[in-house]
């Protein structure tokens, strides 16, 4: 027995979710009171599921896979062609263990490390400038530390443009136009610089250092014992730096949240109970990276009374889940207390993906994510003053990503010894 999908209204509904962006599915999984519709996205059909137990169909790998899932214009500029994110089964397995290999307590030890260091170096340069641009200069201080903790060499000469590459990757997976032209240039640049250092590194030219992703990647043996090309190396790499440059964006609305929200600041410098980690995880929760994720039906299913079809596309709604009525009190308001007492699920809050890190396809960086967050957002409130102009931190729902209208500016910073 099985009942007919939710229609979404219109023909195509592109335009819709470019004007509506990170609301376009929660507009409708409300309007039409449920957690699963069909629309018309990019000229074919796509179904959208949101809640928690979409997320637990969604990771079902037996009834989804993602090749054929990613549209090629996001392959081409965030992601990087043919790499991990569209991988399925034994090959994105142990494609995965490689990524996985590198999140040792060991490893996320010293990239906390690193964070420190950098931020401690950020912070002496920022009290010699009249004005900080916070998240181009968050972004930059990332991508020393994203160098530095995969053991791709970084110039100082280059830190600039490198990490501005980065941004563009990152800041064009929701355009049209210029902002993704912007970020193919961005794509090429990057995979041209990284796929030289690659080679240098296979030539025996460059040592890459011990347990680094540089190392790691160059080396890296496929299930046919094969290496990869340098190209698909240098994507892999760059999955690494890219997503740690990203984590800037989350510093940047966790800065905000502690203007907007003064009480915390306290709160979380004195850090009672496990606050930063209630605190970090609230910021990911509420403010809007990721929009959505998507896969495709493998074999026909018959879900909740709806039929899947077999090559179907299915959007699920990662922000519209992680502000689900029915999953969160209040999830329009910021409450890092919230995750006090948080039932852990892998399926409620998924920012970073949901389900399995090993099997299936969650963010292999969630971890670094949470510390370095947590270092830097104690950094903040503990190990340095600055004052907060007048402007304007709203962001746009439409824009994806979205970011601080100001991109948060901030004064007169002064480092506490
Ligand atoms: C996958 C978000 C940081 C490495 C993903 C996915 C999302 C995501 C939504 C896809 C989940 C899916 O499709 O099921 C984020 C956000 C980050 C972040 C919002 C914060 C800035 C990182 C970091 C790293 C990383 C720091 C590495 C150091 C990866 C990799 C995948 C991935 C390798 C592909 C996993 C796979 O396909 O199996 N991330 N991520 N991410 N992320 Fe992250």
């Amino acid at each position: 027995e099985t009942r007919p999908i939710p229609r979404d209204k219109g023909v195509d509904n592109t335009l819709a979710l470019m004007t509506e962006g990170y609301l376009f599915i929660p507009n409708r999984t409300r309007q039409l009171k449920t957690d699963v519709f069909q629309t018309r996205l990019l000229g074919q059909t796509a179904v959208c599921i949101a809640g928690e137990e979409a997320a637990r169909v969604f990771y079902d790998e037996s009834k989804f896979r993602r090749r054929g899932a990613v549209p090629k214009r996001v392959q081409k500029t965030l992601m990087g062609e043919k790499a991990i994110q569209t991988m399925d089964d034994a090959s994105h397995k142990h494609r995965k263990q490689l990524f996985m290999s590198l999140m040792t307590p060991e490893r996320l030890r010293l990239l906390n490390i690193y964070v420190t260091e950098e931020w401690r170096s950020a912070v002496e340069r920022w009290s010699t400038m009249e004005e900080v641009l916070f998240f181009k200069e968050v972004e930059e201080l990332m991508m020393r530390v994203a160098c530095r903790w995969a053991g791709v060499p970084l110039r100082e000469n280059e830190v600039e443009m490198r990490s501005r590459d980065m941004g563009a990757l990152i800041d064009s997976f929701g355009a049209a136009g210029p902002r993704h032209w912007k970020g193919r240039t961005a794509r090429k640049q990057s995979e041209d610089w990284v796929e030289k250092i690659v080679k240098a590194v296979r030539k025996g030219k460059l040592q890459a250092p011990n347990g680094t992703a540089l190392q790691a990647m160059a080396w890296y043996k496929q299930p046919n014992e094969k290496k990869m090309t340098t190209h698909m190396a240098a994507i892999e790499v760059i999955n690494i730096l890219r997503p740690i440059v990203a984590i800037g964006r989350y510093i940047t609305f966790g800065a905000i949240a502690l203007h907007e929200h003064p009480e915390t600041r306290e709160k979380l410098a004195a850090n009672r109970g496990d606050y930063s980690q209630w605190f970090v995880q609230e910021v990911r929760r509420y403010y809007p990276f990721g929009p959505f994720t998507g896969a495709r039906v493998r074999e026909n299913f018959v879900w909740q009374g709806y039929h899947f079809r077999k090559g179907t596309l299915v959007l699920l709604d990662i922000y519209g889940t992680n502000h689900h009525p029915e999953l969160w009190v209040q999830p329009e308001e910021f409450r890092p207390e919230r995750f006090r007492d948080w039932k852990e699920s892998p399926f409620s809050f998924i920012p970073q993906g949901g389900g399995e890190y090993d099997l299936g396809h969650r963010c292999a960086g969630e971890w670094v994510t949470i510390e370095a967050m947590k270092t830097s957002l104690e950094f903040l409130v503990r190990k340095m003053e600055y004052d907060v102009p007048d402007q304007d931190v709203s962001y746009s729902m439409a824009r994806m990503p979205t970011l601080p209208k100001s991109r948060f500016v901030i004064r007169n910073v002064r480092p506490v010894r």
